[in-house]
Order: C-alpha cells, then sequence, then structure tokens
C-alpha cells in the first residue's frame, strides 16, 4: 500500500477521462482499507471502485482512495446451489467467467458489463431481463464513521431500477467490501425471453441452451452495438430509460405510432431514452472527441481526449434536445463529480 502523489485517473475511469487525484492509494485487504478509513476523514476521501459509472469532470483535490480487494470464495454449497463471495475490487465480468467455468448459473444474462464486482450493488446493474437483486444473497460493507462491518441482505437494500439504498438513505455512508451470490449448480433457470437473446441463439441453430450460450449470445448483442471500453470510452448507458405516464406515451404515439415501450404498471410506461435521442438526430453526435455513439444513443463517448466538461456538455445537449422534442426529463445514470 502506497500513497501516490499528482497521479492521472485516465486508467482508473472507464471514460478515460485525464485528471488528476491529488494523492492516490490503492487497498488491496480489508486491513488496509481500515487503516486507511482510520487515517483520514471521510471528508478527506473520495472512494473510487472500478470507475465504470462516473464522468470526472475536475481535478480531484482530495486522496483518491481505491477500493482493490481482491477474491472469490465458495462460503456455502448444497447440490443445488452455491454461494460465492467476490471481493468488491474483482472484475465484473472475469467473476462472471469464473462462474461460467465452473457451471454456476445466474449471472451469465450480466456478462460483459464494464465495473467491479462491489460496485454492482450500488446502481443495481442489470441487463437482458436479470438485475443483480435477483442474484446476490447479501452484500458486505463498512461503515465509514463507526468502521464497524455490517451485513445487507437483498431485502435490506431498497433495490430498484438502477437504484438501491447505498444511492440514496445511505450515500456515501459505507464501502462493500464483498457480494456474496446464490448461484446454481443444477437446472439452471434460464432468462431467454428477452428478444435479441432468442434471434442470437435461433442464428446460432442452439434449442437449448447452456448457460454458457446464454453468455456467449449477451456478450455478441454487446458487442454489437456498446463500445469497448478499451477502445472508446464510456460508461455505458449515461441516462436512465424515463418513466412516463400513459399519457405521454400517446402523446408520443401521435406522431411514433411505433415507439418501444413496457409496461411498468397500469399507469406508467418506460420508453428506452435510445430510442428518443435518435429521434432527435442526435445519434453519432461528435464535437471534438465528445459525443454520442453511433450505434447505441444512451451511450456517450469519448473518442480520445474530450474533457469531463465537454462530455457533461454532450449530455446537457441531448437533455434539452428530448425536453424540447417529447417533453420528457431524462435522468443521468452516471455519477458526474
Ligand atoms: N433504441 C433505438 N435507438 C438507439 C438505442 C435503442 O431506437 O440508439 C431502441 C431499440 O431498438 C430497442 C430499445 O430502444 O427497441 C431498447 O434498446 P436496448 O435493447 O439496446 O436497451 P436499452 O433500453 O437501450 C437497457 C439498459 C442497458 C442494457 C440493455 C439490455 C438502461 C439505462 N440501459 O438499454 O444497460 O444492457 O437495456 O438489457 O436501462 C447500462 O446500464 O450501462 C446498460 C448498458
Amino acid at each position: 500500500m502506497k500513497l501516490e502523489k499528482d497521479i492521472s485517473l485516465k486508467p482508473y475511469n472507464t471514460f478515460g477521462i485525464d485528471v488528476n487525484a491529488h494523492q492516490f492509494i490503492s487497498v488491496q485487504t480489508e486491513e488496509e482499507l481500515l487503516e486507511i478509513l482510520r487515517r483520514f476523514y471521510a471528508s478527506e476521501l473520495f472512494v473510487l471502485g472500478g470507475g465504470s459509472n462516473m464522468l470526472l469532470t475536475q481535478n480531484i483535490n482530495k486522496t483518491v482512495l481505491h477500493v482493490n480487494l481482491k477474491g472469490i470464495e465458495v462460503v456455502e454449497e448444497s447440490s443445488e446451489y452455491v454461494l460465492v463471495k467476490a471481493y468488491a475490487g474483482e472484475n465484473w465480468h472475469d467473476f462472471v467467467s469464473f462462474c461460467l467455468e465452473n457451471d454456476y448459473g445466474g449471472l451469465e444474462n450480466l456478462s460483459l458489463i464494464p465495473g467491479n464486482v462491489g460496485t454492482s450493488p450500488i446502481q443495481n446493474i442489470g441487463a437482458y431481463g436479470v438485475e443483480l437483486k435477483d442474484v446476490m444473497e447479501y452484500c458486505e460493507a463498512i461503515n465509514r464513521q463507526t468502521l464497524s462491518k455490517k451485513t445487507f441482505y437483498t431485502k435490506d437494500c431498497k433495490f430498484g431500477y438502477r437504484d438501491s439504498i447505498f444511492k440514496s438513505k445511505l450515500k456515501n455512508q459505507f464501502i462493500i467490501t464483498s457480494v456474496v451470490f446464490k448461484l446454481s449448480k443444477t437446472n439452471h433457470q434460464l432468462h431467454i425471453d428477452y428478444g435479441s437473446i432468442q434471434t442470437e441463439l435461433n442464428s446460432k441453430k442452439i434449442s437449448s441452451p447452456s448457460i454458457q450460450d446464454v453468455s456467449k449470445a449477451v456478450i455478441a448483442i454487446r458487442q454489437s452495438k456498446l463500445p469497448n471500453p478499451k477502445e472508446i470510452g464510456n460508461s455505458g448507458s449515461f441516462f436512465k430509460n424515463p418513466i412516463v405516464s400513459n399519457k405521454v406515451l400517446e402523446t408520443v404515439q401521435v406522431e411514433y405510432p411505433e415507439v418501444p415501450f413496457y409496461k411498468i404498471d397500469e399507469n406508467s410506461v418506460k420508453i428506452p431514452a435510445g430510442w428518443l435521442i435518435e429521434k432527435t438526430g442526435l445519434k453519432g453526435y461528435r464535437k471534438g472527441d465528445a459525443g454520442v455513439h453511433a450505434k447505441q444513443a444512451l451511450v456517450l463517448v469519448n473518442y480520445g481526449e474530450a474533457s469531463g466538461k465537454e462530455i457533461k456538455e454532450v449530455s446537457k445537449l441531448v437533455k434539452k434536445e428530448v425536453k424540447t422534442k417529447f417533453n420528457i426529463a431524462l435522468e443521468t445514470e452516471v455519477n458526474v463529480f
């Protein structure tokens, strides 16, 4: 564990934004984490996980605490299921791959999501019909004030669409150290209703897919429209899909009867933000190195040297155009600093 000064955070955020950290320290174990939490006041620290859900618009004048705890272990097992613990600093997709190699089922739809395990409960990551809340048993976290450890079961986390208690009531109060998943060993329950998964499996002529087949299908779909952060900086979906009333949907349908939507309840629906943005004409928009991805308008991209402020400007333009055209306010999913 070593304290570095004035280092670039470019390798530590998937947008690839080049801002500096006044001080930087990476912790590999819970003991090191506790030592740092004892040494610094909470207000002096800026906690960084996988850097996959943030847009940095300025230098960080605090000490950046890089939570890089490693390890994967089976904590309980029966003939049907397994409880697997992954520490916060494990790369999400490497962990999914580990589970697939061991034929543990449940995470296959969440293949290739950028980021680390520790931040997955904060925004309740989700894709292709599965959310983290469906597979998490509990997570462990350290209270930044008292330094005591607390176990949060799924029911405690107030999980919602890209939302949890760690984003609201308990924001910045806990550091998640590990997440425990309940995964199947036999009779895997597949989630292949999501349209594009079926299409992908059909194109490969797979009629009774394994969890590994589902993972490969998800990877193929993601690679066809989502940019690889190693090639083009991005943070996945920059906005949430807005939930609107049936009345708002009907107004959109007057001009666009084909608008895609998913029913939430009797009164409201979710409309894909990517579709709304595309209809404003901004899909593929680029100013300097900041832009709207050409294959999925929900994703903002850094083609190389864009600053966080430039990406933020593009996000403001997107919000403004969607508001003007549809009178719908887009909400940012990514954390902006
Ligand atoms: N669409 C367009 N134009 C676009 C993008 C999308 O018309 O530029 C339309 C599509 O044709 C489709 C609909 O919008 O009819 C939905 O598109 P897609 O299946 O690509 O999913 P999404 O709603 O845009 C959400 C998640 C993604 C997740 C996918 C698949 C959010 C904010 N995003 O995107 O999550 O991978 O569903 O489950 O809910 C992420 O959170 O970073 C992320 C990538």
